[in-house]
């Protein structure tokens, strides 16, 4: 039998791979033998990937134009994205009575407009020969917590659109997909981990016991990415040492 998890020669285009998830995302696949492209918001964001073996391309999300222009360019220059990964976002911490239009406006552009706009970007170079999308979207999109009701809202929307659009877009030939991590130690995280009783104690409600780190969810994504889940669509992921399952 062919290696089911194969990514070898596949071109990937991952959102927001500057960093954290998606950059330990971006050197896992390169790693595996994809073409990986990565996006940030800033050319800046992006300066490390040459030197890493990875296409970096600025495209901020709220941008209305950035992301389709990306991909529109990668798209000319390999013929085919074999898997689009959205995986850009900002959180919130802010309680939901003072948040300001502007931190508002910010966190649904960032996670969900633009998130959109990417997949339909990606529907259109590749209406022609099928595609694979993966979304990212959080346990927060599941269930509730303090100071996160936006950002739960984007990810609850986020699972809503991937089943929608892998219904509207099955016929085809696309697979939509979404991953949904619990809590895992990167910079978006770093108000409890630079906190050692914090950490402490959100660890406790954790029944794992500790919070997850980026390699913590590739093998999922890795799953989604290849054609080991050939026969799945508007499904959801969900990587969280038990967060949910509480
Ligand atoms: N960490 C967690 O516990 C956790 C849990 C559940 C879900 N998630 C989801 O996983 C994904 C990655 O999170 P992370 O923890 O890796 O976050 P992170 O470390 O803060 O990194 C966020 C990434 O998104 C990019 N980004 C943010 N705003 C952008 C914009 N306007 N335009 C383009 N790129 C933008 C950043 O690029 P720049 O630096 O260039 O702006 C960066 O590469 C997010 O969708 C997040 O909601 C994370």
């Amino acid at each position: 039998m062919k290696d089911l998890f194969s990514v070898k020669g596949k071109v990937i285009l991952i959102t927001g791979a500057s960093r954290g998830i998606g950059r330990f995302l971006a050197e896992g696949f390169r790693d595996l033998g994809a073409e990986v492209h990565g996006t940030g918001s800033k050319p800046e964001s992006v300066e490390w990937m040459k030197s890493a073996g990875i296409v970096g391309h600025a495209a901020d999300m709220r941008d209305p134009l950035a992301i389709g222009q990306v991909i529109q360019s990668v798209h000319a220059k390999t013929a085919r994205i074999d898997v689009l990964i959205n995986n850009a976002g900002i959180a919130g911490n802010t309680p939901a009575g003072g948040m300001k239009e502007e931190e508002i406006s910010k966190i649904i552009e960032t996670n969900y407009t633009g998130l959109f706009r990417s997949c339909q970007a990606y529907y259109k170079v590749q209406r022609k020969s099928g595609g694979n999308i993966i979304n990212f979207a959080s346990v927060l999109g599941m269930i509730g917590t303090p100071l996160a009701s936006v950002y739960s809202g984007t990810k609850g929307a986020v699972i809503s659109l991937t089943k929608a659009l892998a219904i509207e877009w099955v016929n085809n030939g696309f697979r939509v997909n979404a991953i949904c991590p619990g809590l895992i130690e990167t910079d978006m995280t770093s108000m409890i981990t630079d906190r050692p009783a914090i950490k402490e104690k959100v660890q406790g409600g954790i029944p794992m016991g500790r919070m997850g780190l980026p390699i913590d969810l590739m093998g999922g994504v890795v799953f989604l990415a290849s054609d080991s889940s050939s026969y799945m669509t508007g499904q959801t992921i969900v990587i969280d040492g038990g967060m949910t399952a509480q």
